[in-house]
């Protein structure tokens, strides 16, 4: 970390921006960063006052347990302080607080250290919510309350009512040795499930309303409303992990114990939670969940490693607001905010001017961005995102980053508006806007800046799959004169590339094998890779079992087309009028030239189709990031009867929406059609 060079003026600005951002965030919901540059101006004030122990003051951010009392609410006075945990971004973190602790027990508690208990861990997921403390007297729910300040919380009872999985009476007899205690707390974690976050944004957006930033700041408005009536509009969840009082007898001594009594009263436990042996094992739990944290129907920020001797965390005791025996391990943020510096134009491979955001570098999720897509002018102009705005960026899985929107409270009135271009900026000619699409397009089909778009696309994983040609790559072989067109790939040879900056003999081979097995793609793969209009991965498919080849696609007229099952007028027209093209022919005989004619066998119509299963005479879209590729969504609806269709029309029976669903999602919202997560659709099939 940098060192301020004046370290107590440091800390005052420091404590001042952290107390407005804190009082943002838990007052008025409506935070203006994230909640990673909140911890990374929280820790830069630690470590100031770390070193220079004197300016540590009694209003300073890190002296306190949580954030402030709200107005309106009743005050509840909590059992025991309700703690908070301790952070690592790594495995090495881990391993260090695991070597602290160890050290700690050994000097001070040496009766309850031993191997076995130093060495059991339950890891939970750290869900992204809000702490609850649920109350209950001789079995009854008698109060519930939010943190608050950590000893002081607000009484939220008639909220927490509305929550429908927390139990308002316990069950008891479910396990021998589980009866309910006289007096019971237990600590948990409300969120809002995904899903509802979403739907909840849209009507506020449809209603013309501002949508929240994330499901956590959606769920604190929900959890501390003072109109019940309003809090059930906004159906929260929650996941129980900790007591915080348990008078009587019967006291589980496990974490593990702890949760499996906590889900014989009733109360919801996250199925995720797995006991380990070994530290090893539970951070390798912790890095597998990285990948699946997408897949899940509520946030999660990381997982929590928490010793599973309760005797022993306890006799731990905590520094701080910190208990010793847990840490939690903190995924990378998935959302950042940064300065939008320009708005650049790309050219698709379509011809299709797509704007570009060019950021001030910002880490998100671990990885440095600079450049992040805006979808397109009509969402700049909805969201009004203006050049020189503070903007959020996320990224969510392996999705490219992209601004989700700009922070209106942090505009100064210099900001510029973003202006559609009139002309293309790689040729000069004038865009054209087609009728009901959003986009606006370079109609110039030699224009200079698709090639590399076109090249891209050949080469990308859905279509030709050429591993190690890169967008760079790609450039480089445009700049040295080496391609011209998406034949010229198969006249590389290594000479050629040995030629190139950074390429070694190992590298130059591994592509020439790449480029050689590509010959082998189906014939359905290079009608992708050609950037036909309108053909995505379904009429590709048709396409091609129709047909069986390439020759006998392009001698098709219009009519014979739209014969093909599955191919309506749009498609057909596309096709043919690539076919009649000049250059496209001859692009066509080059690469036959070069070998690439694949050749399947034709299927008569309708032979693929499932005659009787639960989807037959249903029409699917699937759009979004899904937890497999489209590809194989779309053969498992096939397999149940149903088809797969590229467009959204009011003939779609459904769309099936993932993650950054964009037009086909819009399109669908208002022609009506019906919308599927995936996992409604598994659970249709
Ligand atoms: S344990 C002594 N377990 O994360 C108990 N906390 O960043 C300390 N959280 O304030 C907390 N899921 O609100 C624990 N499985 C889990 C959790 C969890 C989410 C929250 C909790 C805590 C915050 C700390």
């Amino acid at each position: 970390m940098k060192k301020a060079s004046n370290p107590a003026a440091r800390a005052a600005t420091l404590r001042k921006e952290l107390a407005e951002h804190n009082y943002r965030y838990n007052v008025l919901d409506d935070p203006i960063i994230s909640d990673a540059e909140y911890d990374a101006l929280m820790n830069e004030l630690k470590a100031i006052e770390a070193e220079r122990p004197e300016l540590i003051t009694a209003d300073s951010p890190t002296q306190r347990v949580g954030g402030a009392v709200a107005e309106g609410f009743a005050k509840v006075t909590h059992a025991r302080p309700i703690l908070s945990l301790a952070n690592a971004f790594d495995s090495a973190g881990v391993r260090a607080w695991r070597d602290r602790i160890n050290k700690y027990a050994e000097q001070n508690v040496p009766l309850l250290a031993t191997p076995e208990a130093l060495a059991r861990y339950v890891v939970e997921p750290k869900i992204d919510g809000l702490t609850i403390v649920l109350s209950y007297t001789d079995g009854a729910l008698t109060r519930a309350a939010t943190r608050g300040d950590g000893s002081i919380g607000e009484d939220i009872t008639h909220n927490a009512r509305a929550i429908r999985s927390v139990p308002l009476r316990l069950r008891e007899g479910a396990r021998a040795g589980a009866r309910a205690p006289a007096a019971l707390s237990v600590r948990g974690e409300a969120y809002l499930p995904l899903k509802t976050f979403e739907s909840l944004n849209a009507a506020l957006l449809a209603a013309g309303d501002k949508p929240f930033a994330n499901p956590r700041n959606a769920a604190a408005g929900g959890l501390r409303q003072l109109d019940p009536a309003q809090s059930v509009k906004r159906p929260l969840s929650v996941l129980c992990y900790a007591v915080v009082e348990w008078q009587g007898e019967g006291a589980p001594d496990t974490q593990w114990g702890l949760l499996e009594h906590l889900r014989d009263f009733g109360f919801p436990v996250s199925d995720l939670a797995r006991r380990f042996e070994s530290l090893d094992d539970a951070i390798a739990y912790c890095e597998a969940m990285i990948p699946r944290r997408d897949a899940l129907p509520f946030e999660i920020d990381g997982m929590v490693i928490k010793l599973d001797d309760l005797r022993l965390a306890d006799a731990l005791g905590f520094v701080g607001k910190d208990p010793r025996g847990a840490i939690a391990f903190k995924f990378p943020a998935r959302e950042a905010t940064t300065r939008l510096l320009d708005v650049a134009v790309n050219v698709g491979r379509t011809g299709a001017l797509t704007p570009a955001a060019v950021l001030e570098p910002v880490s998100v999720g671990g990885i440095t961005i600079s450049n992040a897509t805006l979808h397109n002018y009509d969402d700049i102009a909805r969201k009004d995102i203006r050049i020189g705005d503070r903007v959020i960026v996320k990224r969510a899985g392996d999705v490219i980053p992209y601004v989700a929107g700009p922070v209106l409270a942090a505009r100064t009135g210099d900001e510029r508006p973003v202006i559609v271009p009139e002309i293309c900026p790689f040729c000069e000619t004038p865009v054209e806007r087609r009728e009901g699409e959003v986009a606006v397009y370079c109609p110039n089909p030699d224009c200079p800046g698709k090639l590399d778009r076109a090249i891209e696309h050949y080469v990308s994983r859905g279509a030709m799959d050429i591993e190690g040609l890169g967008e760079k790559i790609v450039a480089q072989l445009i700049d040295a004169g080496l391609v011209a067109d998406v034949a010229d790939i198969y006249t590389l040879d290594k000479a050629a590339l040995l030629g190139l900056d950074k390429f070694a003999e190992k590298k130059a081979q591994n592509l020439l094998d790449a480029i050689a097995a590509s010959r082998q793609r189906p014939l359905e793969r290079l009608l992708i890779g050609l950037g036909i209009r309108h053909i995505g991965e379904v009429s590709a498919r048709d396409l091609a079992r129709h047909f069986g080849n390439l020759d006998a696609l392009l001698a098709a007229s219009e009519e014979t087309l739209q014969q093909v099952e599955g191919v309506g007028p749009i498609v057909a027209a596309s096709v043919a009028a690539w076919g009649s093209r000049e250059r496209n022919r001859a692009l066509v005989a080059r690469l036959r030239a070069h070998g690439i004619d694949p050749r399947q066998e034709p299927l008569p119509a309708g032979a693929a189709v499932v005659p009787d299963g639960v989807f037959s005479g249903k029409t699917f879209v699937i759009t979004g990031t899904l937890s497999e590729p489209r590809e194989a969504i779309a053969a498992w609806i096939e397999a149940r009867g149903g088809k797969v269709s590229d467009s959204v029309s009011r003939k779609t029976n459904y769309l099936v929406a993932g993650e950054s669903a964009g037009s086909k999602l819009t399109k669908a919202q208002t022609l009506g059609v019906p919308i599927l997560s995936e996992a409604e659709l598994r659970a249709m099939g």
